[in-house]
């Protein structure tokens, strides 16, 4: 297929294929994109392909040379200067960056590395196996699913990436609805993740001049939901992505990746990687901080690059009640504003907010704008 412009690419798409019966007979599969690459394809499926103006450029290096933001944790409630210089690159990389990666974090190698390897065994385990957790229904504690958004009519192509969900807090599933290969080891990475969230709360909080207790109070620490993406290989990278540009509905997400690579982050204009430092966590702020922190901390746009090499295993940990009902409203932060500085957003629930989002999908658009004043 030859094609000279964006116009003509949708033109062309629209006539060759039926997009909505495409989407639905690879749904249909329960599969996902590692059953794709386990049939043998040698090319991307047109569900798959970016529209060019989407496609992430290859001669996207950096003009500038940027230092992606990393913070020692080490003895962070021992020394009060050292505490005080933690909490001062907090907020600088969370003004600025909205991410940075932290290093002795607390939890232990082993459990990164036996919270990678238990994901990537579910994705590989006996297909008849994993078919039965794959569902769009997300009232359940246990979701294998291919694209959450598959059928959001906004987002430009499905992504190169199956995805495993589970809602740990505030109610965790039992242990027998886990999947066998994530059954020990998630129980235990979440108890670690929900203290690493926790301080970094605090952390945050002292940041913005508040107590450090004051977001954890506010409740940003009920909800937890741990999500394990698996990213085959791809055959033609360049024409698709593992995770369409978008930036997280959540407080914050604290995020494990492996060696591969591939996860990207938009400062000044420019797409950065995030490089894959063996041991330590990305962290960065979601939609719902920003809003709550009048825009002080940053909810920044990142993406996730398809690759020839893989699979590619990140965990990421979404610290929201995400689709539970809740009737708690959430608006920029009383003790915040000022004459010079009045509210930015409206508030909103967290279900309406993650409802919103997910009905969008990974359209390249930021959900915050809706509640723009
Ligand atoms: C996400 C995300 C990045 C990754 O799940 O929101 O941005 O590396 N994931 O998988
Ligand atoms: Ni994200």
């Amino acid at each position: 297929m030859v094609v000279s412009s964006t116009d003509d690419f949708q033109a062309t798409v629209q006539k060759s294929y039926d997009k909505m019966s495409e989407l639905k007979a690879f749904d249909d599969t329960k599969a996902g994109v590692k059953g794709l690459v386990d049939a043998g394809i040698t090319k991307v499926p047109q569900i798959f392909v970016l529209p060019p103006k989407n496609r992430p450029e290859s001669l996207d290096t950096s003009e500038k040379q940027f230092i992606f933001p990393v913070i020692d944790l080490e003895g962070i409630d021992k020394d009060p200067i050292n505490h005080k210089e933690i909490v001062d690159k907090v907020r600088d990389a969370s003004e600025t960056w909205g991410f940075f990666q932290v290093v002795n974090h607390g939890i232990p190698t082993s459990v990164l590395e036996a919270m990678l390897q238990g994901t990537r065994e579910f994705f590989e385990q006996d297909i008849e196996v994993k078919k039965q957790y794959y569902t769009r229904d997300i009232t359940k504690k246990v979701v294998h699913t291919s694209n959450f958004d598959l059928y959001s009519p906004s987002v430009p192509a499905a992504n190169w990436r199956d995805s495993l969900f589970f809602s740990m807090a505030p109610n965790p599933p039992s242990p027998e609805e886990f999947p066998r290969p994530c059954r020990g080891i998630l129980r235990d990475y979440s108890k670690h993740v929900m203290e690493l969230g926790c301080s970094l709360l605090g952390l945050l909080s002292e940041g913005l001049g508040l107590d450090r207790c004051h977001l954890e109070d506010m409740d940003c620490a009920e909800g937890l939901g741990v999500v394990g993406h698996y990213y085959p290989p791809c055959p033609q990278p360049e024409l698709t992505i593992g995770t369409n540009k978008h930036s997280d509905n959540d407080f914050i997400t604290v995020l494990l990746q492996d060696d591969i690579g591939g996860l990207q982050v938009l400062h000044q204009n420019q797409w950065i990687d995030v490089p894959p430092t063996p041991g330590s966590i990305v962290v960065n702020i979601g939609d719902l901080l920003q809003l709550i922190s009048n825009d002080k901390y940053l909810s920044v746009e990142h993406r996730v690059l398809s690759n020839k090499v893989g699979p590619r295993i990140s965990v990421a940990c979404f610290f929201s009640t995400g689709p539970l009902p809740s009737s708690k409203l959430y608006g920029p932060i009383a003790e915040l504003l000022s004459e010079d500085n009045p509210p930015k957003y409206c508030a909103t629930t967290v279900k309406a907010f993650s409802d919103y989002f997910r009905k969008k999908g990974l359209d390249g658009t930021s959900a915050l704008l809706h509640l723009k004043i």
